[in-house]
């Protein structure tokens, strides 16, 4: 196993803290650069020697350059991962979004790092799936600062790739979740909200009429793949959908929680959010061309995990 650490932007935030733990456990060294604006130190087992925390912003190039020096490979994960929040917030949420992911590029070029695994996301297809699985080349339709950020950063890092050598892994997220994410915010991930709200018989929000569906990804699933994608001779190329091709809506969530915890409080609905996406599910056959699919963790089994955490 190579000496050199994994630098994991956003290592201290819900996907990274989880990726963290398998890196380490596989013996490899790690690197965090986080901000804790969403992130804990509570979720990285900071006594472990092989890891090294380094607290700051990856809108600091000066920072992200010194964070990237030495490192074998890079998984940028750090960003305001809220749709919502950058609808809110368009002008700070871009620096963490977008002008991150160009110092990281810069970054990289310095100090000759090739490998990057990129943190893209279904929302850069907007609406256009239409309620069919979505396949990477639908037109892309970045609806919100959010999307357009992502796709950017897309574009950027295939213009390293392409002149400086940079070899990006580009996933498009689906929906993730499990544990450590974290439920404290209105912008948090709808199950890390419902779960928690549930449990603690607090009245459940309901964006719109809760037909809208999403293609839930349990996190341990997802690491699998990050791991892959560190490791691979080659990246795959372009962009690759995570999900499973599966739709499930609000209320068939909610219905999932119910049952699980033997009953809902009372949820309400209200006026949908701007720039919501009505429908996504992935088509994931460039997922199954490029990588080995993890034993796909159930909604069932995720909610039941989660509930226990
Ligand atoms: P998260 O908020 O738990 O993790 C993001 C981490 O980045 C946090 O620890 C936060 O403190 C850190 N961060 C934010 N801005 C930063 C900055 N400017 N400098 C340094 N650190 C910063 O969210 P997550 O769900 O773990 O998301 C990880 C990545 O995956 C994000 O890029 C997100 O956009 C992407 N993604 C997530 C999902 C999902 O369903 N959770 C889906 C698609 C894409
Ligand atoms: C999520 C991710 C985003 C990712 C995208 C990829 C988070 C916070 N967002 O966005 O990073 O790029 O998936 O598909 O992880 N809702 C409610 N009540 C609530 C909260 C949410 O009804 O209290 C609804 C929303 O309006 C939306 C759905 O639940 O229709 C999902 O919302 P959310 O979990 O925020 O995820 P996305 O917007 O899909």
């Amino acid at each position: 196993m190579s000496e050199q650490p994994i630098l994991v932007t956003g290592g201290a935030g819900f996907i990274g803290s989880n990726l963290v733990d398998a890196l380490l456990a596989r013996g490899n060294s790690v690197r965090v650069l986080d901000n804790l604006s969403m992130g804990k130190l509570a979720n990285l087992p900071m006594d472990n020697p092989r890891l090294t925390f380094i607290e700051g912003d990856v809108a600091d190039a000066g920072l992200v350059s010194r964070a990237v020096a030495g490192c074998a490979a890079v998984v940028h994960l750090a960003a305001v991962a809220s749709v919502q929040a950058s609808v809110d917030d368009p002008v700070s949420t871009h620096q963490s979004n977008f002008i991150g992911t160009l110092n990281l590029c810069e970054a990289m070029r310095e100090h000759a790092v090739r490998r990057v695994v990129f943190a893209s996301s279904a929302a850069v297809y907007g609406n256009n799936g239409e309620g069919q699985a979505i396949d990477e080349n639908t037109a892309k339709s970045p609806l919100t600062p959010y999307a357009a950020d992502k796709l950017a950063s897309e574009h950027y890092l295939q213009f390293y790739g392409r002149q400086h050598g940079l070899e990006p892994a580009i996933f498009r997220f689906f929906n993730i979740f499990g544990p450590r994410q974290d439920p404290s915010s209105p912008y948090s991930g709808v199950i890390s909200i419902f779960t928690q709200r549930a449990q603690q018989g607090l009245p459940i929000s309901v964006f719109g009429d809760g037909e809208q569906t999403r293609d839930f990804f349990f996190v341990a699933d997802l690491v699998e793949l990050l791991l892959q994608a560190l490791d691979a001779q080659q990246v795959a190329p372009g962009a690759v959908n995570v999900g499973w091709n599966e739709a499930v809506s609000l209320k068939q969530l909610l219905a999932q929680i119910g049952e699980l915890l033997g009953g809902l409080p009372a949820v309400t609905h209200l006026d949908g959010r701007p720039g919501d996406i009505r429908h996504s599910r992935a088509d994931n056959r460039r997922l199954i061309e490029h990588y080995r699919l993890p034993v796909q963790t159930s909604l069932r089994d995720g909610l039941a995990a989660l509930l226990n955490s």
